[in-house]
């Protein structure tokens, strides 16, 4: 039996219309457990609901053998996974972003450069690979506030409709990476469950690009 990670909240939420197209998933019973055998087209599936910021580990550790996580946490968690489908939902982008009047380009800013980050690895690399060096400050949710009382010069965050930039008078200074939701999948599984993963796989990948036509 396929044991798959769904990530709970916004993105379980955009996931469950393209599971039940792809012949996976009975919405209704999602919401009420942690753990849900169900029956789907290919034989039973297990869903593992889980914290969308942990559902790498818990596909890396191999208590599920796949699963649904945003990109943005892929890269800040780093865990060691096959990313073999870009499910296309849940897009986003990873920004530098910043008050307006901090104008100079990153390799030209006196150094340190403070930054405040959901994402303090993303936000490490990126200006590391710039030449630049920081200070990372891991700030759990709300990061807008950090730029906005003065904790940092940039937040390194996602931006969705960018509302909440917006709102807190900030502007993007340097776009990071595209994300958006993707299939991740444990590398023992891939090949112990090689059927089972590959025909989730495949009518994942028919129902995403039956929604884009
Ligand atoms: C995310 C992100 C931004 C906001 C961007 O926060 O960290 O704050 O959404 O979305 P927008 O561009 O559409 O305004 P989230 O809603 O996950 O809350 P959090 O800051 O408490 O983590």
């Amino acid at each position: 039996m396929l044991r798959v990670a769904l990530p709970t909240g916004r993105m379980m939420k955009q996931a469950i219309p393209f599971l039940e197209a792809a012949g996976y998933a009975p919405a209704e019973s999602l919401n009420e457990t942690r753990k849900l055998t169900v029956p789907s087209q290919c034989g039973r599936v297990e869903y593992l609901l889980v914290k969308p910021v942990d559902a790498p580990l818990y596909i890396e550790q191999g208590v599920a053998d796949a699963g649904i996580s945003g990109k943005d946490v892929l890269m800040e968690v780093g865990a060691d996974l096959l990313e073999p489908l870009d499910l296309g939902f849940s897009k986003c982008r990873m920004v530098v972003a910043g008050k307006p009047e901090i104008e100079r380009k990153l390799d030209n800013l006196l150094s340190p450069v403070r930054v405040a980050s959901k994402f303090p690895r993303v936000a490490q690399h990126y200006f590391r690979k710039q030449g630049v060096p920081c200070t990372v400050f891991k700030l759990s949710g709300s990061v807008e506030i950090g730029a906005v009382l003065g904790l940092s010069h940039y937040i390194v965050d996602i931006v969705e409709t960018g509302t909440t930039l917006r709102e807190n008078g900030l502007v993007v200074h340097e776009e990071i990476a595209d994300c958006s939701a993707r299939l991740a999948v444990n590398r023992a599984a891939w090949y112990a469950k090689l059927s089972e993963v590959r025909d989730l796989l495949v009518n994942l990948k028919t129902a995403v690009e039956g929604a884009r036509t």
